[in-house]
């Protein structure tokens, strides 16, 4: 089994990661992790923190010579807003003391956490509150750095074994394409060419990551004029997998059904609202014989080698991955934090208020796009580990080659 967590708040110190239960010896280093760490920042639209900070990370622990070790590899992400913004955040968020004299922040804003989070943990009322700043601080996306860094760690492994995961965005806002038949020759040509890393690095040449050049100029049109209304946007991207191999996950429990567990992968990332599995939502509008995959054989070269015709079910059949690149898509809402002020109402006096505005994101679309790839690898990697998995890189690569050499 592998695990990981993460600790820290968005303008604490840093952000700590454990991930627990790698094999040894699978290659990684500290700029493996900051490529894709880099790529969360990416996308037209973004503001404020993303032009302070790029994340570096620190391996503190787990992984020598360029290898893992087996034991559990300890991560540090440095937030670098903590120092060097000089807006007091070693005081706002000290770690002793009793906060006397700090800004204490009353107003919930809408769509994010604060409300729900204080009357959970009682930041609501005294002795602790009223104050929403430790549920702001912990439920911020500022988080997602942290596990883009944990998950890169799986995503290498993935890698040394022939698996790529990617991802482009589709809508955002007014903007884009709803059938996954609009875009099927685009995203297919690419991953023909060099797996889900082409589709990727096609994706990252838009600031939006969208593949098609016209739609990523309507696009950033449209944020412009979004921003210039005080709004947000929210959107949809594809996650796509290749190279994974016959039969990781199973139908014989629903907990154990790959299908579920990309869709936690999905919705466990702030803000996701909807994930879809292939066809997704449009298998239940069309009949059954332009949803199902046909099934083929192909024995050329003396292996069975089964494939499908199609990939309506975005390479998952019962639960089990099937062979075909997965596919699924994710819906993330738009950003909460908007210019023009939404309707909340006062911790302390209980007075209706607008909220107030603080630097944001007009969308976070792009940036969401990359922590879903990751998120996605490292359910891939849980999986592949509970069919393959061995104390050892190499005890891993051989019982995967040993099922590829059978055709799986
Ligand atoms: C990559 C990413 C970036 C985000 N950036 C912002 C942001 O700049 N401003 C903001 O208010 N919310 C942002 N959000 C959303 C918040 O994290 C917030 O947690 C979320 O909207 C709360 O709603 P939930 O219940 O859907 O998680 C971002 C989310 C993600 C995934």
């Amino acid at each position: 089994m592998i695990r990981y967590l993460t600790a820290g708040e968005s303008h604490g110190e840093a952000l700590v990661g454990i991930v627990e239960g790698m094999p040894a010896g699978v290659p990684v280093t500290p700029a493996n992790l900051d490529e894709h760490l880099s790529r969360r920042w990416l996308g037209y639209g973004r503001g404020g923190r993303a032009k302070v900070e790029r994340d570096q990370v620190k391996v503190l622990g787990g992984i020598r010579f360029s290898h893992t070790m087996g034991s559990p590899i300890a991560l540090l992400l440095p937030n670098a807003a903590y120092e060097k913004d000089r807006t007091g955040w070693p005081e706002k968020m000290a770690v002793t003391g009793d906060g006397e004299g700090i800004e204490r922040i009353t107003l919930p804003r809408p769509g994010h956490a604060d409300l729900v989070g204080a009357q959970k943990y009682g930041f609501d009322r005294p002795p602790h509150g009223p104050d929403v700043r430790p549920v702001i601080d912990r439920s911020s996306a500022r988080e997602t750095a942290m596990r883009v860094a944990c998950c890169s760690v799986a995503r290498q492994m993935l890698r040394a074994l022939g698996i790529e995961v990617g991802s482009h965005v589709v809508r955002l806002g007014e903007v884009g394409l709803d059938d996954p038949a609009d875009w099927a020759e685009d995203r297919d040509a690419l991953l023909a060419e060099g797996g889900a890393r082409a589709l990727y690095e096609k994706a990252d040449q838009s600031e939006v990551r969208m593949l098609s050049d016209e739609l990523s100029e309507r696009t950033i049109e449209h944020i412009k004029a979004t921003k210039k209304a005080g709004d947000t946007l929210g959107g949809v991207y594809e996650v796509v997998a290749t190279g994974v191999p016959v039969g990781l996950g199973s139908y014989a429990q629903g907990d154990r059904r790959l299908d579920g567990r990309l869709a936690q992968a999905i919705l466990s990332i702030q803000a996701q609202k909807a994930v879809e599995v292939g066809d997704g939502w449009r298998a239940g509008r069309r009949p059954g014989s332009e949803v199902h995959d046909p099934i083929t054989r192909d024995d050329t070269d003396g292996v069975a080698r089964w494939g499908r015709e199609s990939n309506h079910a975005g390479g998952v059949e019962g639960g089990i991955s099937n062979g075909q690149p997965l596919v699924v898509r994710g819906t993330m809402k738009p950003i909460p934090t908007l210019i023009k002020p939404l309707g909340t109402a006062d911790l302390v006096t209980g007075a209706a208020q607008p909220t107030r505005y603080e630097r944001s994101d007009v969308t976070s679309v792009p940036a969401a796009s990359t922590v879903a790839e990751a998120t996605v690898a490292w359910e891939i990697a849980v999986a592949l580990l509970e069919r393959y998995g061995g104390d050892t890189f190499e005890a891993v690569r051989e019982r995967i080659e040993a099922d590829r050499e059978r055709g799986l």
